[in-house]
């Protein structure tokens, strides 16, 4: 072990005696990696300035790649659901035969619209309220997104 003066510097360094093991050992990790970074040449800093942007950019790129997933099946699920209860009118695929209206005409922001038709009806279409879950009418729009003309 390390002289009485060592431990007394030692004690200095690592705060109060009456903190924890843990936290002392943190706090002298943190000590270190600064000081580390403090005295080290510029394309050291520079360096993991790049690997810390890279981990970054990699963890948005896997959260994208998961959403984009997500979005995918829940679209997927919804032209199933629209094949089986909404295509005899509105057409295969949403492209309208003639017979009512063409859903592929709906913008991104017409959400509202969408939900209002659906849930109280529209002209000659009876409301569909209690017949589909929110969640079933959440993957009919993101359908309706992936065959939108806008
Ligand atoms: C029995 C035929 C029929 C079925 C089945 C049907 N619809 Fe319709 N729907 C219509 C008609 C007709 C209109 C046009 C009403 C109007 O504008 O007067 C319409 C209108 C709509 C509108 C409004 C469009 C707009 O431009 O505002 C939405 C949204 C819609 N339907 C969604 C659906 C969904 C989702 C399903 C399946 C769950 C479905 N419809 C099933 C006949 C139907």
């Amino acid at each position: 072990m390390t002289s009485p003066a060592g431990l007394l510097v030692a004690r200095g360094r690592f705060g109060l005696p009456g903190a924890s093991v843990a936290a002392r050992a943190s706090q002298f990790k943190l000590d270190a990696a600064l000081w580390m970074f403090e005295h080290a040449g510029s394309s050291f800093k520079k360096c993991w300035r790049g690997i810390f942007m890279l981990k970054l950019t990699a963890v948005l790129l896997f959260a994208h790649a998961a959403c984009a997933a997500a979005h995918a099946q829940d679209a997927a699920a919804g032209g199933e659901i629209y094949k089986e209860k909404c295509a005899e009118c509105h057409g295969p695929r949403m492209a309208s035969t003639g017979g009512a209206a063409d859903l592929r005409e709906l913008k991104g922001d017409e959400r509202a619209r969408f939900d209002k038709a659906v849930k109280e009806g529209k002209g000659q279409m009876p409301s569909w309220d209690g017949m589909l879950t929110p969640e079933e009418i959440d993957q009919i729009w993101a359908y309706q997104r992936t065959r939108s003309k806008d």
